[in-house]
């Protein structure tokens, strides 16, 4: 199996919800949430695309780089790569139903622990895909991090419980699914969050917490008041808010604001590794891949999501030799031109 195969018959399964394009910008996709595009006229994702386009890597070849370090130390852990699968939920209503909401949690919680990485899941309207989740990382003896929506906080420690029942390393919330479509198709509240709020949530667990989702700087400091371990700079792919900031627009002041005190992550269009250079470049610690590992599920199951990742880190590790970066946890800005 390679990852020309994988895409065609995720092409086949996700027909009508995703064309798995060869530049997957948020063109074709427009407007399809639910579905696999972005929100409106899908600004938000195409924006994220173009902007990450024009972060440029500088090209080196005098150096000493010929071996580079991708590993990447979080909550305890060593993973291979600085890349972590995004949460992703609602195979029948975003994916066309080619896999099972059950499937898909398995495939990539497990096929992340293959490629040495981890999965986060998410949570959504319908109560069973967050429980299929938690249902992989306990058979995956708890390698895995939930994400929760930005329910009522007793809705929220409910599911920190599972998800401490469960033995996940970190539990989390996608605050910026506060007015998400999804949600409100099954009845189910959401909402925004003060800082009180969110000190309850991180006070209610031992576990690292993880606030997904935040495109500002006093957003980001408001964060590391509360407790938080760790962020993750993100439009939701798109998802949530059309005419939003790209990620990368935005990364760089919020980690020069708070990146000595919280682990930043960031997430949007990262389809190579030469992507996750870039993110990493302009200051992030690690970031998620979304709608790629998608395709892998879908199209090659476990083993096309392992791929998928294995690929990545693959090209990062090509790219990094490339512009002369021995680790992934020091690349600096100068490896980019933005
Ligand atoms: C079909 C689909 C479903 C998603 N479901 C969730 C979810 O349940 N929880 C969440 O936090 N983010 C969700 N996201 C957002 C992703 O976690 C991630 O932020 C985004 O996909 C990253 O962009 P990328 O797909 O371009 O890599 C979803 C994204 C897609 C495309």
């Amino acid at each position: 199996m390679d990852l020309k195969d994988v895409k065609k018959v995720a092409r086949e399964k996700m027909k009508g919800f995703c064309n798995v394009c060869r530049e997957c910008n948020g063109v074709w996709c427009a407007g399809m949430v639910p579905g696999m595009g972005g929100a409106g006229s899908a600004h938000s994702f195409k924006h994220a695309y173009e902007e990450l386009k024009r972060v440029k890597l500088v090209m080196k070849t005098i150096h000493s780089a010929t071996d580079p370090n991708t590993e990447f130390p979080i909550f305890g852990e060593s993973l291979s790569m600085p890349v972590i699968t995004a949460p992703i939920t609602g195979t029948k209503f975003n994916m066309g139903g080619g896999v099972s909401e059950e499937e898909y949690a398995s495939d990539v919680v497990h096929g992340s622990i293959e490629a040495g990485t981890i999965a986060m899941i998410g949570d959504t309207g319908d109560a069973t895909c967050f429980e299929y989740g938690l249902k992989a990382v306990r058979e995956a003896k708890g390698r895995g991090i939930a994400i929760i929506k930005p329910r009522e906080n007793s809705e929220v420690i409910k599911r920190i419980r599972m998800a401490e029942e469960a033995g996940c390393i970190a539990v989390g919330m996608d605050i910026d699914g506060a007015g998400l479509v999804t949600m409100k198709l099954f009845g189910q509240p959401v909402g925004p969050k003060s800082i009180e709020d969110i000190k309850e949530l991180v006070a209610s667990t031992e576990l690292p917490f993880i606030v997904k989702g935040i495109l500002s700087v006093d957003e980001a400091r408001a964060c590391v008041e509360a407790g938080v371990s760790a962020i993750v700079v993100s439009n939701h792919g798109g998802r949530v808010l059309n005419n939003t900031l790209a990620p990368v627009e935005v990364l760089e002041e919020i980690v020069e604001a708070v990146g000595d005190k919280i682990t930043v992550l960031s997430d949007g269009c990262i389809r190579e590794g030469g992507d996750v250079l870039k993110y990493l470049a302009l200051g992030a610690r690690g970031v998620l891949v979304g709608r790629p590992v998608i395709w892998g599920s879908i199209g090659g199951r476990q083993e096309g999501v392992k791929l998928t990742l294995e690929t990545l880190k693959n090209q990062l590790y090509q790219n990094m030799i490339l512009t002369g970066c021995s680790d992934a946890s020091s690349i600096s800005r100068d490896r980019v031109k933005y």
